[in-house]
């Protein structure tokens, strides 16, 4: 047993995972970017107060923070999710309206560990500040839903609810805490707990006995304002022009307060139910307020990196790509040859790789073999003597000799390159 391993809820991501979570940004980066998003870098820890307007009462600050006092004194707290800085952001530097940016990035949450849910997990995500527009809230679950589709995956639920404007949302809340106590023995004790901190969280409930409950409690949509109600229609029919399928869930909530009016999440329907939820979002209107910025309307959306990877393993797509060199280079005489070799074929644009500590031909070839490359450059005694070098295409089982002055010819000609 080693002495030291990753902390719980965290992962070393090595190879070829680690390729495929590039490129999984690279694809994030260049849907998003069609849009009009540019790229924000918010750092990961920040005073505690921004990350305390998620929300007191949610579970997210109040179980699942990690915060310490640094060494001068402040309370800090490692980035639970990236929303609240790039509204921190926009008070801070006060960009022109709208603004659209994108961000990708580790987040902390002290949670359970379990398949799917880490304490240090990957989003990637939007946020457009400055627009009240109901078209844009289908914009961006349209760049999310497009985003889904260009990684390959097919089994995305998407389900939306609304959740009114200031003020809708806490009488709903009151109205609904009403309905659950006056059912308090039918629930269960969890659910009993939970009612009292957040009553609205009870309808997260997936387990059966509050089922009949909450199938019965009273709905959203009937406690928010007759604009807010047409912000929603609109949206939805937004969504219909745009053939994108949804399922109206008046039970979403979502887990963070900061949410007004559009509320969004999708599930992967290939995912067992534990981690289904691959991303989620939605309208923050009063977030900037409360980081004492000007009233600002926002709506975006996170998606977890690692949830999607897993959806993505369960529907068979969007695999490692290959990172593979394409040259190998064997000396078997004093390890110079290679090591200059493969700095003129890198210097040229190729990928070269080599081995080191002048082991046997059997080794190196061995090492040539896992590499990947496509052909082997093999170098002894008589080669140099002669200026020569071997070429062997790999697993050809064929081999010619090149004249060392012609080698990057000769490489573009076994590569195929035009
Ligand atoms: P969220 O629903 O808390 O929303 O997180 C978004 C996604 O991040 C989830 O759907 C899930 O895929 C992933 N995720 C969350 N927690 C974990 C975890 N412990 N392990 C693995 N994956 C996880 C937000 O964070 C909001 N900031 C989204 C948003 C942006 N709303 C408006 N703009």
């Amino acid at each position: 047993m080693p002495e030291f391993k990753t902390s719980p809820g965290t992962r070393d991501i090595l190879a070829p995972d680690s390729a495929r979570w590039r490129s999984f940004q690279d694809v994030f980066a260049r849907t998003v970017e069609a849009a009009g998003y540019s790229y924000i870098i918010p750092p990961m820890f920040e005073d505690l107060d921004v990350f305390l307007r998620l929300g007191e009462a949610t579970e997210v600050v109040t179980k699942e923070m990690y915060d310490f006092h640094d060494k001068g004194g402040r309370h800090v707290a490692l980035r639970p999710e990236q929303t609240a800085s790039v509204c921190r952001a926009f008070v801070e530097h006060r960009p022109t309206t709208p603004w659209k940016v994108w961000y990708s990035g580790p987040n902390f949450r002290y949670e359970k560990p379990q398949q799917g849910r880490y304490r240090q997990f990957d989003q990637v995500g939007v946020e457009a500040l400055g627009a009240d527009d109901p078209l844009l809230d289908a914009e961006v679950i349209a760049l999310a839903a497009k985003f889904y589709a260009d990684l390959g995956l097919k089994k995305v639920h998407l389900s939306i609810n609304t959740l009114g404007d200031e003020g809708d949302r806490e009488k709903y809340s009151q109205k609904l805490a009403k309905y659950l106590r006056e059912n308090e023995k039918s629930l269960t004790a969890e659910s009993r707990a939970t009612l009292e901190r957040n009553p609205l969280r009870v309808l997260d409930s997936k387990r059966e006995p509050d089922q009949k409950v909450i199938e019965a409690a009273p709905v959203i949509r009937d406690s928010i304002s007759t604009t807010a109600n047409e912000h929603f229609e609109t949206v939805l029919q937004a969504l219909d022009a745009l053939n994108i399928e949804y399922e109206i869930n008046n039970r979403l909530v979502r887990g963070l307060d900061y949410y007004r009016r559009t509320t969004f999440e999708f599930t992967s329907i290939a995912l067992e139910a534990a981690h289904t939820a691959i991303g989620g979002g939605g309208r923050y209107d009063g977030l900037v307020e409360a980081l004492g910025g000007p009233a600002t309307p926002g709506i975006g959306f996170a998606l977890g990196l690692d949830r999607t990877l897993l959806a993505c393993d369960a529907e068979k797509v969007f695999g490692a790509p290959l990172t593979a060199v394409d040259v190998f280079v064997v000396d078997t005489v004093n390890g110079r040859h290679a090591h200059e070799l493969c700095h003129l074929l890198r210097s040229n644009g190729f990928r070269a790789d080599r081995a080191y500590d002048l082991r046997s031909m059997k080794a190196q070839m061995k090492s040539a073999d896992r590499s990947g490359a496509k052909i082997a450059l093999i170098i002894g005694s008589e080669e140099v003597e002669k200026s020569t070098i071997m070429l062997r295409p790999m697993g050809s089982g064929e081999q010619y000799s090149i004249a060392r002055k012609d080698l990057l010819g000769e490489v573009r000609k076994a590569l195929d390159i035009k």
